[in-house]
């Protein structure tokens, strides 16, 4: 079986703090990719990435789109060698609610062996351990056991819109045996995971209008329909307190989880109240007749991610808002399709509107869910290389998050994704407080290092 050199395992031994102050620099920079005040920095992002793969030697170069740039780097090529793929995104979410943040987002700070950042774990701490291996063979050895293709992209947490328009443009310029993506979790401290199912996605949102302008809501309350009323009116119907999604057809294509599938789900030690603490609630809720774990990774879901309109400065203020708004978006499982989806919430929105009321709908994004096959030689190769880094061989979980070019590496390349997540649950993702622990960092390199070994000599 493929091992890492020793010379590989020496290289990355020795640059342990090389490595950290790396991931610090690339912390620094406020890519938040949804808001257009940081397109300079995201540009600054996709340089400093750009600029890892050059100084290993790699061809190198940023696509530019309509959005932000997708950095795209192979190395040397080498014949009767499987070739591989890499995504992540240098992309980050936005850092509000500031005040929260014990240290600020965008200045990297070590606390108890976590670096606490804007992007630690989603995903720059994660996708650097595969830009980091390569560093380590490219410089310890002078050369890959593998093809690597990187495809690092700015727009992973807007819906990947460009990076799927890329794809589809000339699929031929990606073919890969493989696609390894680290932007997922372990199942807990110490105990590794591959996950082999991600939920999709559909984010909307809805624009209400009433009036043509702010009322008096003495004078007119009670006659004129509120939109913001109208708004939790029309919230209230998307679901039921059963936790059933109530747009028709939403679960026409769902599949049923198979009783084998839910055994295995209950055979992961996953403590409802170990999950409770982690989110600070003395009790969870979701859809009847499905456990805490299967509710959040395996059964669609309905959130409301956003609402606003009327009055929310200091003291109160006796008025009838003009409009109101709300983003909202379900989570889908596989074979649900987002644009059906869509169009059955128009038509269930439009029976919803009450008199006096005009509705936008903007559809936002949407990104299938998927379940990836376990029984292959590339998931087995990748197991021996977590057993390398972690020292543990890795469980097989679902989760509930979305990573929307997934779907896209299927079909378009015909590439099944390895979903090796080094985070950890408690990592707070898209929260205050984003951390992702030092430990794992460097196990995820030593992994890494080790996978390129694995299928080169294993798949
Ligand atoms: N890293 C996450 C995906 C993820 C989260 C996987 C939790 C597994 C568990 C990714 O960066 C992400 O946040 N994706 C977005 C996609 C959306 C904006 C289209 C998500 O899931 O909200
Ligand atoms: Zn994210």
């Amino acid at each position: 079986m493929g091992k890492t050199p020793p010379e590989v395992d020496e290289y990355i031994k020795a640059h342990r703090s090389d490595f950290e102050s790396e991931l610090f620099e690339l912390l620094k920079i406020p890519s938040v990719s949804a808001d257009s005040r940081h397109d300079s920095d995201t540009a600054r992002a996709a340089d400093w990435v750009a600029d890892q793969f050059t100084r290993i030697g790699f061809e190198t170069e940023q696509i530019q789109t309509e959005g932000h740039p997708i950095v795209l780097a192979r190395s040397s090529p080498i014949e009767n060698a499987p070739t591989t793929m890499v995504y992540g995104h240098y992309d980050v979410q936005p850092p509000d609610p500031l005040d929260e943040w014990i240290s600020p987002p965008f200045e990297p700070t070590v606390r108890d062996g976590d670096v606490y950042a804007r992007g630690a774990t989603d995903d720059k701490g994660q996708m650097l351990t595969h830009i980091k291996s390569a560093e380590a063979w490219m410089n310890a050895c002078g050369s890959l056991p593998v093809n690597l293709i990187y495809v690092i992209e700015g727009e992973e947490e807007v819906g990947s819109e460009n990076l799927e328009k890329f794809i589809v443009s000339d699929p031929d310029q990606l073919a890969c045996d493989c696609v390894v993506i680290s932007d997922t979790s372990q199942f807990g401290p110490g105990q590794p995971a591959i996950t082999y199912g991600l939920r999709g996605i559909a984010y909307y949102e809805l624009r209400l209008f009433g009036p043509a302008q702010d009322l008096h809501s003495g004078t007119f309350g009670g006659a004129v329909t509120n939109p913001a009323n109208a708004l939790n009116q029309i919230l209230s119907q998307l679901i039921d307190t059963d936790g059933k999604i109530q747009v028709p057809g939403f679960y026409d294509e769902v599949i049923p989880l198979t009783t084998r599938e839910r055994e295995g789900f209950q055979a992961l030690s996953f403590s409802e109240q170990r999950f409770q603490d982690l989110v600070g609630v003395d009790a969870t809720s979701g859809e009847s007749g499905f456990s805490t774990y299967e509710r959040r990774c395996a059964r669609p879901s309905f959130d409301v991610n956003g609402i606003w309109g009327g009055y929310q400065g200091e003291g109160a203020k006796t008025v009838l808002p003009a409009k109101a708004s709300a983003k909202f978006s379900f989570r889908l499982v596989p074979n649900q399709n987002p644009k059906e989806i869509t169009k059955n919430l128009e038509a269930f929105l439009h029976t919803l509107i009450p008199p006096g009321i005009r509705m936008e709908l903007v559809d936002l994004h949407g990104a299938p869910g998927v379940v990836v096959p376990l029984d292959s030689p590339y998931i087995e190769a990748s197991a021996r290389a977590i057993e390398h880094g972690f020292g543990t061989s890795p469980v097989y979980i679902r989760e509930g998050g979305s990573i929307p070019i997934v779907t896209t590496f299927a079909s378009r390349l015909g590439a099944e994704s390895l979903l090796l997540g080094w985070g950890q649950n408690d990592d707070n993702m898209h929260s205050p407080n984003e951390k992702f622990s030092l430990a794992d960092y460097h196990r995820g390199i030593r992994t890494s290092a080790c996978l390129w070994a694995e299928l080169a000599h294993g798949a």
